[in-house]
């Protein structure tokens, strides 16, 4: 029904997302009080273009730089600016390689210095409703089944989950089918099957899940302000369990380190 990857496909794909997932760890150690966002950009887009590869996102329908950087009630497609971060900001970067022909896609929130419990409830809670998804993309589960463990493990733990946007497949294209949704029912949508490579994003937000887009085109932000987290690994339906081709592990210790 998808176009599915060969195993070579999904070697070229990994090397993407590795890179990707290097440049977020170069990234986490930038994360302190002070910095731009667009400073930390323009070290992410040297790093990519240091290590073989081309922003992913830069002049994607004429998106302006290399990385997504949404803070606090920012959900996504935050532009990188002369915003500079704080003590207590929560930041979620999204970032994209090409290289190979192949499309690398990750995404991972951070936290400047200290945040409230509650933030800190929101970001464990996100990264948890992805691993979740990922639980479900092996052969024979369907695109709901993905969207409704997420949806319930966000829900009972009191927050929503943006229905607006979604993830993807993704491979020699950025965007490819199927949508993947972060909501909906078990035993609904299309058939996963080995081979298929997508994009698994939850944008969970701590309050209601209303969204607003900025006059900016691009920044989307939460419409009760209250803050929202994103994480988003590409990975490959197998059999047994999902491959995952971005590394969140060499994120966090370099997040430990800062
Ligand atoms: N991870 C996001 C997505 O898959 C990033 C896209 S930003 C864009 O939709 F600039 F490339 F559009
Ligand atoms: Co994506």
């Amino acid at each position: 029904m998808f176009q599915l990857k060969s195993d070579e496909d999904v070697e070229l794909l990994r090397k993407s997302n590795l890179l990707v997932s290097a440049t977020l760890a170069t990234v986490a150690g930038l994360m302190k009080p002070g910095i731009t966002t667009l400073e930390i950009d323009r070290i992410a887009e040297q790093y990519i273009r240091d290590h073989g590869g081309v922003p992913g996102f830069k002049g994607y329908q004429g998106y302006p730089a290399t990385l997504c950087i949404s803070v606090n009630d920012e959900v996504v497609h935050g532009i990188p600016s002369r915003r500079i971060l704080k003590d207590g900001d929560i930041v979620s970067v999204d970032c994209g390689v090409l290289m190979n022909g192949f499309n690398g896609d990750s995404a991972f929130t951070f936290s400047v210095g200290y945040i409230k419990p509650e933030v800190a409830k929101l970001i464990r809670v996100t990264k948890e409703c992805l691993m979740l998804g990922i639980s479900q993309a092996v052969t024979g589960k369907r695109v709901g089944d993905i969207g409704h463990v997420i949806q319930r493990h966000a829900e009972i733990n009191g927050f929503s989950v943006v229905r607006e946007m979604v993830g993807h497949g993704v491979g020699r294209n950025l965007h490819e089918p199927p949508e993947v949704p972060n909501y909906g029912k078990s035993g609904t949508g299309p058939f996963l099957e080995k081979g298929l490579s997508i994009a698994i994003e939850p944008m969970i937000n701590m309050g209601k899940r209303h969204i607003h887009q900025d006059p900016d085109r691009w920044t989307i932000r939460t419409a009760d302000k209250k803050p929202s987290a994103h994480f988003e690994h590409s990975v490959v339906v197998r059999d047994d369990n999902a491959d995952i081709l971005s590394d969140f592990e060499i994120i966090e210790e370099a997040v430990y380190k800062v």
